[in-house]
């Protein structure tokens, strides 16, 4: 098959498209016939291995340990493990091509990609391979940080960071229950946002939230641009804080711990300032979150936008243009 390959860390342009062989699959697994891959920020991070303490953490310490980069992929099945039983060749899919969270290659940039049948769940009719592949990991980020437990009628949510690909989506899952949604970014992206559903929009470059009036049951932070005081200031006396982050591909230094030593300040603060959550004992398996995106997508409450589709072998400009390009709505890479 074609595939993207990583020999190294460094700079998208050491990315070769090359002929490898297609991916075993285990007996929990389904064999992808990929149609579309997202680009998103953690992919620049495993193809650049910055920060650095990804290599630490099962990426691979001089080189990557799977060298075909992309987490989220759409497709259709073509071959299944034995043990798997809600999926048959033929199915059309979307999803994650790895197990749990973590920094590294999920061998999603190439024509097949082995899948675990629970990062899977069947495409929705309604929505392209395209759409559905933008919405698998950020999708999943997204519940594990705003678990629709959390998200009540009438709630008041900012959600800083709107128009990328975490932020839309939280956006249109926080109108789908019934809250107010305030979104920021900057100005070019503010049609965007209230196209999704937003109530209110500010622009960034123009207003700072955390000076403003208004004040929010909770606040989800993508950018991290502000300090956790700085925001607590537009909490209500009960309000909740989550931090998404963000290291801007590179351009806030970072270059060790990336915005590790800022969660790691808040999982201690937590224990002792309300705003910040606690151990969240409700959230979602993957398989449950593949399951609530699916129903979100279905029902037309999540369309995620995208901004423009690659051939694979431009892999590297489409990483490019993510990190430097100021798009509007996920990069995809088509086969
Ligand atoms: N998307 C995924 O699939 C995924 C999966 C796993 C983890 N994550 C992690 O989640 C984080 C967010 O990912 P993402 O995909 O949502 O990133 P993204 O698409 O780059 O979105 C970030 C958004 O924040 C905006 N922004 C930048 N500076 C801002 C500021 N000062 N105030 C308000 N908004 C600002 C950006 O707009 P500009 O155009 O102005 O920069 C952009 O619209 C990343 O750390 C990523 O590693 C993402």
């Amino acid at each position: 098959m074609r595939a993207i390959v990583q020999d190294r860390y460094g700079s998208p342009e050491g990315l070769v498209l090359r002929e490898i062989e297609r991916p075993p699959i285990g007996d929990d697994e389904v064999l992808v016939e990929v149609r579309a891959a997202s680009v998103h920020p953690d992919v620049w991070h495993v193809v650049t291995g910055r920060p650095f303490v990804l290599r630490l953490m099962g990426s691979g310490l001089r080189r990557p340990k799977y060298p075909v980069p992309g987490t989220d992929l759409a497709g259709v099945v073509t071959a299944v493990g034995r043990d798997v039983t809600g999926l048959k060749p033929g199915d059309e899919v979307f999803g994650e091509s790895m197990r749990g969270l973590s920094w590294r290659n999920g061998g999603a940039f190439a024509e097949y990609a082995a899948a675990p049948e629970e990062a899977l769940a069947v495409k929705p009719a309604n929505v392209t391979f395209e759409q559905a592949a933008a919405a698998a990991t950020a999708g999943y980020i997204t519940l594990l940080n705003l678990p629709s437990g959390r998200l009540r009628p009438g709630q008041r949510i900012l959600v800083n960071g709107a128009g990328g690909g975490v932020g839309a989506i939280a956006v249109q899952l926080a109108k789908a229950h019934g809250a107010h949604v305030t979104g920021v970014d900057h100005g070019g992206k503010l049609d965007l946002i209230r196209s999704l559903g937003a109530d209110q929009v500010i622009d960034y470059t123009r207003e700072d939230f955390t000076r403003g009036e208004q004040r929010y049951d909770l606040i989800v932070d993508v950018p991290g641009n502000h300090s956790f005081a700085e925001c607590r200031r537009a909490l209500t006396p009960d309000g909740t804080y989550v931090l998404i982050g963000h290291d801007h591909y590179g351009r806030v230094g970072r270059r060790w711990l990336g915005s590790l030593p800022r969660f790691g300040r808040l999982v201690i603060l937590s224990l002792f300032d309300r705003h910040l959550r606690r151990g969240e004992s409700s959230r979602p398996s993957k398989k449950q979150a593949m399951d609530t995106l699916r129903t979100h997508l279905e029902a037309g409450q999540l369309t995620p936008v995208i901004d423009r589709t690659y051939p694979l072998d431009q892999a590297a400009e489409a990483i490019r243009y993510l990190a430097e390009g100021e798009p509007v709505g996920r990069v995809i890479l088509s086969p």
